[in-house]
């Protein structure tokens, strides 16, 4: 069983092509992170894929996760996708998956288009379908593992970052969770068209349309959804948006 999180669409993307090697149930976990833990059953192992957000797994998924119960095969495997590199995930994923009561058997992380425009300019176009293909073309042996139910063997070390970096990431996610998302500011241009899908999208039911206008509550995960779905280009976050550029991966894989 595939339990996926995604806020841009590439862990989505992934989960979602992975369902059709495999043949297997797919879950989307977005609905669901605002509510109780459920019970998952499956009787081939559990497949988490996600976003990495500031070198770890979005607390809200890995929270979310801890809150259900899974039952069955106790096998569970890990797909990440992140901009560049996840700080080393392997060690903090085996701890993850010990408190969920499953055996770690591996992490496949993959580089697809990068979302976070706060930070720096996006890649073009054909950088990101390059990263895409790529991507794509990787599914199968990770695919191949899971079948097999065998201990993956996904060896890119340099998609963890350097020695550095593996070391200080489990400290920077921490406080990335306790005090990074202070710093990021929400504006609506008036752009917007009032069509409401950043309200119904949002996973962490965090919008709202008050007095007229769309307001930001204080529950972000800052998956940038609400960014990506904006059919105007309302949504901004810092002023960065209207330099850095946005993801739209529907758009982008039109062109696969
Ligand atoms: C808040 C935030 C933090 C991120 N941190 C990282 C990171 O530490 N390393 C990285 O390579 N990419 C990082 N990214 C980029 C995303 O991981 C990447 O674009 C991912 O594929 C998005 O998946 P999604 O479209 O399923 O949400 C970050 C993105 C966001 C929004
Ligand atoms: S407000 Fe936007 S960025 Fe924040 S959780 Fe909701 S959809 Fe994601
Ligand atoms: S998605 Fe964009 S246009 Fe639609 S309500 Fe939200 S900000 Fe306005």
């Amino acid at each position: 069983m595939i339990l996926y999180f995604s806020g841009t669409g590439n862990a989505r993307l992934l989960a979602e092509r992975l369902a059709e090697i495999l043949g297997e149930e797919i879950f989307d976990l977005s609905p669901s992170l605002c509510h109780e833990g459920k019970t998952f059953k499956s009787e081939k192992p559990f497949v988490i894929m996600s976003p990495i957000h500031a070198w770890g797994l979005p607390n809200e998924v890995a929270d979310y996760l801890s809150a259900c119960r899974f039952e069955g095969n106790k096998n569970v495997y890990f797909g990440l996708t992140m901009g560049a590199n996840d700080g080393g995930m392997g060690k903090r994923l085996r701890s993850l998956s010990d408190q969920l009561g499953l055996a770690y058997r591996g992490v496949a992380a993959f580089v697809m288009p990068n979302n976070y425009f706060m930070g720096e300019k996006l890649e073009s176009d054909d950088e990101a379908l390059a990263s895409i293909r790529k991507s794509l073309e990787e599914l199968p042996s990770f695919a191949a593992a899971i079948k097999e139910e065998k201990d993956l063997a996904w060896v890119h070390p340099e998609r963890e970052g350097g020695a550095l970096l593996r070391l200080v990431a489990p400290f920077i996610h921490t406080m990335y969770g306790k005090y990074g998302k202070r710093g990021y500011r929400f504006s609506v241009s008036d752009k917007c068209i009032k069509c409401l899908r950043c309200v119904t999208s949002c996973p962490m039911e965090n919008i709202t349309l008050s007095d007229g206008k769309i307001t930001f509550g204080k529950r972000c995960m800052l998956c940038l959804r609400c960014v990506s779905v904006c059919p105007v280009e309302a949504i901004d976050v810092n002023g960065k948006a209207k330099d850095n550029g946005i993801l739209h991966l529907d758009k982008l894989i039109e062109k696969l």
